[in-house]
């Protein structure tokens, strides 16, 4: 069990935002490049697209935009931001780091600013991070992006990763609440002897780049799906369960319930394995595939611009990922859903050219 901060504030979420790139890659567009179907792909995953990033556009840009409406949507300019807290695998580059390039953009002038490495579970550990620094009075705004261009480390002649991820960015901003409400509980976890099921395995400190490396596709994602499968529906659910526990609340309790988004099959075993009521359940992995450490932020601002969250729901999040890393979160819905909120798709920020 993860070790509670002692809390002096409660944390809440005061605003969110999404972004996914404009340019949408289908499986019929996949089926064009490697072995696969259609109907392969939404049978196996529920993946039917994804969206990727344009040739000019990296992780800082996506996460720019998901920031943007997240401060906009809290009432709050980027210059009272105190923390970032940037959750990915797709850096701009290693260095400077992904937040600091971010928080150039965005003009968060007093923000310390950071890279966090858990991969899917990256916006999980992002809440318990904020909650921490927001309780124990370090910071008052922190603003939490999970943002992916896994397009830019997916292998597009392996059929078993190709199909599954996508890029895109969401945000939220958290700020203190009273105590008690806002986040209840965060369970975090992490297990190194599964470090090699999901892995990039050169480019840094282990393999430098070097011709050989790059001729052996060695900076691509690979990844042993069947082992992973079991891991992730039996990670999510005791993770859930325990801060269910702690919440003192029934897994039906909950408003809403937004899972990973890795594969439909897995978001179903967890589902049924908590006997939830499916309408609960948030699923929108057959438009954005996998986008990782953003799939959590995206499907939470697509909920609260749908009004699907009003002041007193019951939010439930559970993740797993590469490392691997798995975590979960319950929390009290403080932020209320005006009508001006409730957009479709938030309008395109700008034009792409692939
Ligand atoms: N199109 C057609 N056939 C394919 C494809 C494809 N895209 N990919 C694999 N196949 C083939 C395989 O080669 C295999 O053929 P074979 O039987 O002749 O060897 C067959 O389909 C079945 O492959 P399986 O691996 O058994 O398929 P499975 O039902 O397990 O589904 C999948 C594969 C989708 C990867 C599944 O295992 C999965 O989702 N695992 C978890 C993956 C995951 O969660 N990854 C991300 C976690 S961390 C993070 O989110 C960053």
């Amino acid at each position: 069990m993860s070790p509670q901060p002692d809390v002096i504030r409660g944390t809440s979420i005061a605003g969110t935002g999404r972004y996914v790139p404009e340019r949408v890659m289908t499986n019929h567009d996949l089926a064009q490049i490697v072995e696969t179907s259609d109907e392969w792909i939404v049978e196996r995953t529920g993946i039917r697209q994804r969206h990727i990033a344009a040739p000019d556009q990296a992780s800082s840009d996506l996460a720019l935009i998901a920031c943007q409406r997240a401060l906009a949507m809290a009432g709050l300019e980027p210059g009272q931001v105190d923390h970032i807290v940037l959750a990915t695998t797709t850096p701009d580059r290693i260095l400077p780091s992904c937040a600091c390039t971010l928080q150039q953009k965005l003009g968060a002038t007093r923000a310390a600013a950071y890279d966090m490495f858990a991969a899917c579970t990256g916006f999980v550990y992002g809440l318990g991070l904020a909650r921490g620094l927001i309780g124990a009075g370090v910071a008052d705004t922190v603003l939490v992006v999970g943002v992916e261009t896994l397009s830019r480390i997916v292998d597009y002649t392996d059929r078993n990763t190709c199909v599954l991820f996508g890029d895109g960015a969401g945000a939220a901003v958290l700020r203190p609440a009273a105590p008690g409400e806002g986040l209840h509980a965060i369970d975090m976890h992490s297990d190194g002897e599964l470090g090699e099921v999901l892995e990039v395995p050169s480019g840094i400190s282990r393999n430098p780049a070097t011709t050989a490396t790059v001729a052996g596709r060695e900076h691509f994602i690979r990844m042993q799906g069947k082992k992973l499968f079991p891991f992730a529906v039996r990670s999510m659910v005791e993770s859930l369960s325990l801060c269910l526990e702690r919440s003192g609340w029934a897994a039906n309790d909950l408003d809403l319930f937004i899972p990973h988004q890795a594969n439909l099959r897995i978001i179903d075993g967890v589902r049924e394995r908590l006997a939830l009521d499916p309408a609960k359940c948030v699923v929108n992995i057959d438009r954005y595939g996998n986008t990782s450490s953003a799939s959590i932020p995206i499907a939470l601002d697509e909920a609260v611009r749908a009004g699907r969250l009003q002041p007193g729901h019951k939010l439930g999040l559970a993740a797993f990922g590469g490392g691997a890393t798995w975590g979960a979160a319950t929390m009290t819905w403080t932020l209320p859903a005006p009508a001006a909120m409730r957009e479709a798709e938030p309008a395109a920020a700008r034009e792409v050219t692939t």
